[in-house]
């Protein structure tokens, strides 16, 4: 029985329901929208890489840091059982562990865009011919936007700043041994590299040892938009030698829409003199911070990027997201996510071969994460995730012109949702002669 209650009653549904039995994730750890649409109550989300699911224990821990406010008041700086002043230091060990790297490597604060730009004033530097960054083709428009903008900041033109690598012809999804070409042959030219460690569009997963290492040895400095990895695959940055990361913790880190972001500096840019920094009361030592001095002393830390008072009912869910990666652990999400979304690609294959559908992610386990991105060669993609949506209750996203995405998150998708997706793709699309 699945654990929407309905029989299993069409083909494949009792595998997926057998295999529910036997990989249960942890599902009950979430809330659920209901489906809205189709046979089952609860929705099959398949969108935890645009918005993850609420975490059932976000909303107590929330309340209790909002009742500290209203005890405390301005004491609760202090007073409140998990006192502000020092709030964000709660959250560095977990984020250092999921992403791994040492606890003085990472702090939550911001939005991920806002720190791009943060980290690209201190890595960002061009200087003589070295004046280009590399991004790829396909990068989030919010990062193409970053980024030029940067370039314009520095004085520079960026349609010749910004270089956009672009698959071979007929491919969708770069090759390692094309950006490491590239920046083998023109790495002099190059001052800052950054891309997506998982790319948002295609669900590539960059091979980020490798890029980061062809870079370093290319003399440039190499960073990652982790959004779409961060929670989704195992990242070891401090032993890659990445440069600097930063990540959004509202996909698979589950910590709500617009949530509070994660930065990853390598600690042998700490307590560099020589970098450039933006800076407010939070980038000096908290030991100092209450001097009331007018020049910052910045600790050799992340923190020193840091520029505000954190939010604290911001920091809150991203708490309790990064204590429940704790207590799962990485591998064994990973192990599951591969589970899962090989399981998918099984369906999706049977039912794209008769359809105008096609699997643009990288087919090897290891070139991706959770996603699957399905090209939809027969109309417009939104329209087909509405009908997904109220059709059949299938959450899953649209990238126009033709792009459908869709994530069986570890945490808490299930086989049940994927058989769900191939059967409501199945019953819209109609077949084609092939
Ligand atoms: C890869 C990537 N980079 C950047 C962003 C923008 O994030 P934010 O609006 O939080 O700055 C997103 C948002 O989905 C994203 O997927």
């Amino acid at each position: 029985m699945s654990d929407t209650g309905v029989e299993p009653a069409r083909p494949g549904e009792a595998e997926a329901v057998r295999l529910d039995a036997t990989d249960p994730g942890h599902r009950h750890l979430f809330h659920l929208p209901p489906a809205g649409g189709g046979r089952y109550p609860e929705a099959a989300y398949l969108a935890g890489n645009s918005l993850g699911l609420q975490p059932r224990a976000t909303r107590g821990e929330l309340l209790a840091d909002l009742d500290a406010w209203g005890r405390f008041g301005v004491e609760g700086h202090l007073e409140a059982a998990r006192p502000w002043l020092p709030y964000h230091e709660s959250l560095t060990a977990p984020a250092a562990r999921l992403v791994g790297a040492l606890p003085g490597e990472t702090v939550v604060m911001n939005s991920l865009t806002v720190n791009l730009h943060l980290l690209m004033v201190s890595f960002y530097r061009p200087a003589g011919e070295r004046t280009r960054i590399v991004i790829e083709d396909s990068a989030f428009p919010s990062d193409s936007y970053a980024v030029r903008s940067q370039a314009r900041f520095h004085g520079l033109d960026p349609d010749r700043a910004v270089v956009r690598l672009t698959p071979r012809p007929g491919e969708d999804t770069l090759r390692t041994e094309d950006v490491t070409a590239f920046l083998a042959a023109e790495g002099h030219t190059v001052a800052l590299v950054l891309l997506g460690g998982v790319n948002y569009l295609t669900g590539e997963l960059m091979d980020i040892p490798a890029i980061t290492a062809a870079g370093r040895t290319a003399g440039t400095v190499v960073g990652w938009d982790l959004a779409h990895a961060a929670g989704n695959v195992v990242l070891a940055l401090h032993d890659w030698d990445v440069d600097f990361a930063a990540w959004c913790s509202y996909k698979y880190l589950n910590s709500g829409p617009g949530a509070l972001a994660g930065v990853f500096v390598h600690e042998r840019h700490h307590g560099d003199e020589g970098l450039p920094r933006f800076e407010g009361w939070w980038s000096t030592a908290a030991t100092t911070r209450f001097e009331m001095a007018p020049v910052s002393r910045p600790p050799a830390t992340v923190d020193a990027w840091q520029v505000s008072n954190p939010p604290i009912f911001a920091m809150g869910p991203v708490r309790t997201s990064l204590e429940l990666f704790d207590s799962v652990g990485m591998p064994a999400l990973r192990e599951r996510s591969l589970r899962l979304t090989g399981y998918l690609e099984r369906l999706l294959d049977e039912v794209c071969v008769r359809r105008p559908l096609t699997v643009i992610t990288p087919r090897e386990p290891r070139r991706r994460g959770s996603q699957l991105s399905v090209r939809f060669g027969a109309g417009s993609a939104s329209e087909l995730t509405k009908r997904l949506r109220h059709e059949h209750g299938v959450i899953a996203d649209a990238r126009e012109p033709d792009v459908v995405r869709f994530a069986p998150v570890p945490l808490y998708s299930t086989y049940h949702d994927c058989w769900r997706v191939a059967d409501a793709l199945a019953a819209t699309v109609p077949e084609v002669a092939r």
